[in-house]
């Protein structure tokens, strides 16, 4: 389903750094496989890489990213445009960045569909409606009339997983989606995602600097330090026989109490 190969990308601000330092891995359909790493790790960039976010004229990258077959890297806008929201999801960390303040809730989670559909209002709205209930979002009919600034974080959160699942998209790419959220709330996300991965067969590519929490989520993780994957394999085996030194200063980081078994 997805295929990183050898991908590199910098930025014309810092050439003298690969942000991304010959990147490979491979997602198999209906996987979520954990990126875990320090903050700067460039975690953040190969997950806009693969999305076709990244700056074009500020960046320089090079490598393969075949999403299905096609070629995500230096994709022209309009194809990049056809995937996104369709293809392909993304949900950040902080939703009120990526949420318009003056927009109600609903129109802004129907986005996509206006995009790559032909669906009419009702339609839409009905699809939403559905999404948002898949998102575990209490009274959708209420949220939908909503303004940003009068829900919760984590109640914010769950409309940008619904905005990114409204057009059953094939892979999810979730950047820290749990980072900003308090311990409990932060759990339920994880179990929401799990469930949208059980339910709907999305591939998730979950990115966290916690590797505990990829632990509880990922079958599979990869170790991101200074742009490089240094350690990969089931969640299992490294976090109990990390071979890579920087992963094992990862897990000596996790509190005793956090290590016990889920
Ligand atoms: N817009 C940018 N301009 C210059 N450097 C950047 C930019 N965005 C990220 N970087 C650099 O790329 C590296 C990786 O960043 P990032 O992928 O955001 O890390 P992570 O998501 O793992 O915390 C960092 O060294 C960061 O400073
Ligand atoms: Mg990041």
């Amino acid at each position: 389903m997805l295929e990183v190969k050898d991908l590199r990308v910098r930025f014309w601000s810092r050439p003298e750094k690969y942000a991304v330092d010959g990147v490979s891995f491979h997602m198999d359909d209906g996987e979520i496989l954990g990126l875990v790493g320090e903050s700067g790790s460039g975690k953040s960039v190969t997950a806009m890489a693969i999305s076709g976010l990244l700056p074009r004229r500020k960046t320089e990258t090079a490598g393969s990213i075949l999403l299905d077959g096609r070629e995500m890297l230096n994709a022209d806008r309009e194809e990049v445009r056809k995937i996104q929201g369709k293809d392909l999801s993304v949900v950040f960390q902080e939703p009120m960045t990526s949420l318009d303040p003056v927009m109600r809730i609903g129109p802004q989670v129907e986005e996509s569909l206006r995009i790559h559909t032909r669906m009419n209002a009702l339609e839409r709205r009905a699809a939403a409606l559905s999404a948002m209930e898949e998102a575990e979002l209490r009274d959708p009919e209420i949220v939908y009339e909503k303004y940003p600034h009068e829900l919760s974080g984590g109640m914010l959160q769950r409309v940008m997983i619904a905005a990114a699942i409204v057009s059953e998209p094939k892979l999810l790419l979730a950047d820290e989606p749990t980072t900003a959220l308090d311990v409990t709330i932060q759990t339920q996300i994880l179990e929401l995602l799990k469930k949208i991965n059980r339910e709907k067969g999305t591939t998730i590519l979950f990115i966290s600097h916690n590797l505990n929490v990829v632990r509880k989520l990922c079958s599979r993780v990869a170790v991101m330090h200074k742009g490089k994957i240094v350690e990969e394999g089931t969640a299992e085996a490294v976090f109990y026989h990390p071979q890579d030194a920087y992963t094992q200063r990862l897990i000596a980081a996790i509190p005793t109490r956090d290590k016990r078994l889920r």
